[in-house]
């Protein structure tokens, strides 16, 4: 341990010492136990080969009330304190998620670009496994590409059907193609955007993960009054049909692990319709 500018180094770890009131809030906060520290008597020490375990998830620096340390790769400035203001209740974020409605009416005006941004700022946040961080997205801003992709959700259709594909009855697909080529849209819904998040293959992580980011997304587009829809469909033809795939032209390695349509809501809600009560065992 060596003494820089008035902080202390251990590898990975920089620890103010004017700062740190040595109260083990961040030893605390590490979900992986690699920081030890006797309360009211010594400043955090990383143990032995930390850094390699390390998840880089910040809870040991966001937990400190004194913003006393740093990671040589997480700095206390990149962590944004919390707005107190800013506070919701258990009340508004029932509404805000009860609310959330799978919307399927657009209207044909664009987003703008920032307001996309501002949700994917929102949904990077999302809880990964291990925090690896594994996903990609791939914004179709053009709405003549989300048509085009849609076609191609169309033409799977039509070869499942063609095949005799048990999944064709079950999802019936002869209706949606039919309806597809009488000119509506039921697979992406004539939504002016796409959203879809993507990852390597081989990650394990990145199902759920992207499951949940798009979760997050979603309901931070409920919040700023857009509306968007899972597009299932599209993602079970994406992972099945060459022509989707080489449409979607994703990086190589990367597959689709999910998609929302997304746009402005052409519909009002007024309710909250009801749903199933939880079905709970406890022990
Ligand atoms: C699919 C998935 C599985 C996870 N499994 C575990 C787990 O078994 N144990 C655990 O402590 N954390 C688990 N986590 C939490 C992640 O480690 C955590 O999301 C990540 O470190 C980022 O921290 P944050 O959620 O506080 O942002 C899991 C998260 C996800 C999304
Ligand atoms: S970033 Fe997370 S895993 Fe790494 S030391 Fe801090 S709390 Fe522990």
């Amino acid at each position: 341990m060596k003494l820089i500018h008035g902080r202390f180094f251990m590898s990975f770890l920089y620890v103010n010492e004017s700062k740190c009131k040595k109260d083990g809030a961040c030893a605390m906060a590490c979900p992986m136990g690699l920081l030890q520290v006797e309360p009211g008597q010594s400043i955090p020490k990383a143990i032995p080969g930390a850094e390699t375990l390390c998840l880089q998830c910040g809870h040991c620096l966001c937990a400190c009330p004194h913003a006393a340390l740093s990671l040589t790769t997480l700095k206390m400035e990149d962590c944004v304190p919390l707005k107190k203001e800013l506070h919701v209740g258990l009340e508004q974020a029932a509404q805000l998620l009860k609310s959330r409605r799978s919307i399927r009416r657009y209207k044909s005006e664009p987003l703008e670009r920032c307001d996309i941004e501002a949700l994917l700022e929102t949904a990077r946040y999302a809880p990964t496994g291990k925090n690896t961080q594994p996903l990609s997205w791939l914004v179709v801003y053009d709405a003549a590409l989300v048509h085009t992709l849609a076609a191609h959700v169309a033409d799977w259709m039509k070869d499942m059907l063609r095949q005799q594909h048990p999944m064709a009855a079950w999802l019936q697909m002869d209706t949606l193609v039919k309806t597809w080529d009488a000119g509506a849209d039921l697979l992406l819904r004539h939504a002016p955007h796409l959203i879809v998040a993507h990852a390597p293959k081989a990650n394990p992580m990145a199902p759920q993960s992207a499951t949940i980011a798009l979760t997050t997304f979603e309901i931070a587009a409920a919040a700023a009054g857009l509306g968007a829809c899972w597009a299932g469909f599209f993602q079970l033809a994406a992972g099945m049909w060459e022509p989707l795939q080489k449409a979607l032209n994703l990086p190589e390695g990367h597959i689709s692990h999910g998609a929302l349509m997304l746009g402005r809501p052409a519909v009002k809600y007024y309710r909250i319709p009801t749903r199933k009560q939880p079905d709970v065992i406890w022990r």
